[in-house]
């Protein structure tokens, strides 16, 4: 009995034992596997817009790191891309008690979402991991220029000629006015809109509203909205937008000012209570992921937009940034990448120019507010800089000057 009963409880045991240790190192192996994803944003945080509380603080320094993937970033604390961004870099840091109190809002917006605290660290993984199968085209890019009638010569002539020859399939052209002339003959996509000429809130609003539409519609990536006066480097946005996923929410720009504006809430509650947003300047230009864009759907499409922007009586840029960050509670991404004609240009340094995202140029009232660059053309011959700039990007143009004089036989 004995005998018989001794192997069978070895056997019994050792069964026991080998389980046991199997369980435990699967359990091991799921430790491990959990503490990836807990290890990775750490490391990538640099590049990722998620998760926002190890971001936001370190607002001077995002602006540096949003370019890392494209390979251009010196390392340091001072922002080695444009001398500008070093001045208002030290004002965002000196208000590091504001960013500080944005933090608790990223936290609970993680929390609300349906698997609690996991949500943001899903996403990161799903980011990181589609970010290598799923490689960002300029066509994935949507790109809308707001114009009206009376520019289409001056202005929007010299970007048809300049960048928007280069993104010619998804670049689209929203004004005022019928112009058959210049889409005959420069094949760009001009959208007439049928909003007023008036540079007013509604028409602005107007115009913003038919945009969006037009996005959704699309079915493109990536929503960019400039100006007229708007010179795009593609090359440098499709490097900053491929370092986020578009099915985030990314709302990426130039804060005009260097603090949140405030103004009555009047969507949510009737206007008693107040709200303090970030948004990013229309004149620099700003993008949205599509995953935002289409949260943004009951105040912006539609119509909606303009009513929206009614209630806050606001104008169309800080309306979207009250639709992301006050309505959708979605930080905007400051960026020292876009540049309108509200700044010093000439502030910038050469070397990084064809670095940034967005130029712009000083217009009537300011014509000697232009970035400094060499080469091609002479400030008479281009007082904009954005035709010496196009052809230092894109030197095989037909009407780009040949620099180098062996070329010339
Ligand atoms: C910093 O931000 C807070 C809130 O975001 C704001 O109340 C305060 O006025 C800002 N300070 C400066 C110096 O801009
Ligand atoms: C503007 O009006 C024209 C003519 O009525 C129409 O064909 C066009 O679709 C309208 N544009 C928009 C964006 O609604």
């Amino acid at each position: 009995m004995n005998l018989l009963h001794w192997p069978v409880r070895m056997h019994v045991a050792s069964l026991s034992v080998s389980k046991f240790c199997f369980l435990f190192s699967l359990a091991f192996c799921g430790f491990l596997l959990l503490l990836i994803p807990a290890l990775q944003p750490s490391a990538r945080k640099v590049d990722l817009p998620l998760p926002r509380p190890q971001v936001r603080p370190s607002l001077a320094s995002l602006s540096h790191h949003a370019v890392v993937p494209g390979g251009f970033l010196h390392a340091g604390n001072t922002d080695p891309i444009t001398g500008l961004s070093r001045s208002s870099a030290g004002q965002e840091r000196l208000n590091l008690t504001g960013m500080m109190m944005t933090v608790p809002r990223g936290v609970t917006d993680s929390r609300r979402g349906p698997r609690g605290g996991a949500l943001p660290r899903g996403k990161v993984g799903g980011h990181s991991g589609s970010r290598s199968h799923d490689k960002l085209e300029l066509k994935d890019i949507f790109i809308a220029v707001k114009t009206t009638r009376k520019y289409h010569k001056s202005r929007l002539a010299l970007l048809i000629e300049t960048w928007v020859s280069q993104a010619k399939e998804q670049t689209y052209i929203f004004s005022d006015g019928e112009d058959k002339e210049l889409r005959l003959r420069t094949g760009a996509n001009i959208i007439n809109t049928n909003c007023s000429a008036a540079h007013t809130r509604q028409a602005l609003c107007c115009k913003m509203s038919v945009e969006y539409d037009k996005f959704i519609e699309s079915q493109k990536k990536w929503f960019c909205h400039v100006d007229d006066d708007n010179y795009v480097i593609l090359p440098s946005m499709l490097r900053l937008l491929s370092s986020y996923h578009h099915s985030q929410d990314v709302y990426l720009g130039r804060p005009s000012l260097d603090h949140p504006i405030e103004a009555a809430e009047r969507v949510k509650s009737d206007g008693s209570m107040s709200v303090k947003f970030w948004f990013a300047t229309g004149g620099a230009g700003f993008c949205i992921s599509r995953g935002l864009a289409l949260k943004m759907s009951p105040w912006a499409s539609l119509g909606n937009f303009i009513s929206t922007a009614e209630k806050i009586r606001l104008p169309d840029d800080c309306t979207i940034g009250y639709i992301i960050e006050a309505l959708l509670e979605v930080t905007l991404t400051h960026t020292h990448l876009f540049h309108s004609h509200l700044e010093n240009l000439q502030k910038l340094p050469t070397d990084t120019v064809l670095k940034q995202v967005t130029l712009s140029y000083g217009g009537f009232e300011n014509r000697r507010n232009v970035v400094s660059i060499f080469g091609g053309f002479s400030l008479l011959e281009d007082p904009t800089r954005f035709k010496t700039v196009h052809c230092l990007l894109y030197p095989d143009t037909e009407w780009c000057p040949k620099l180098n004089p062996w070329h010339r036989n």
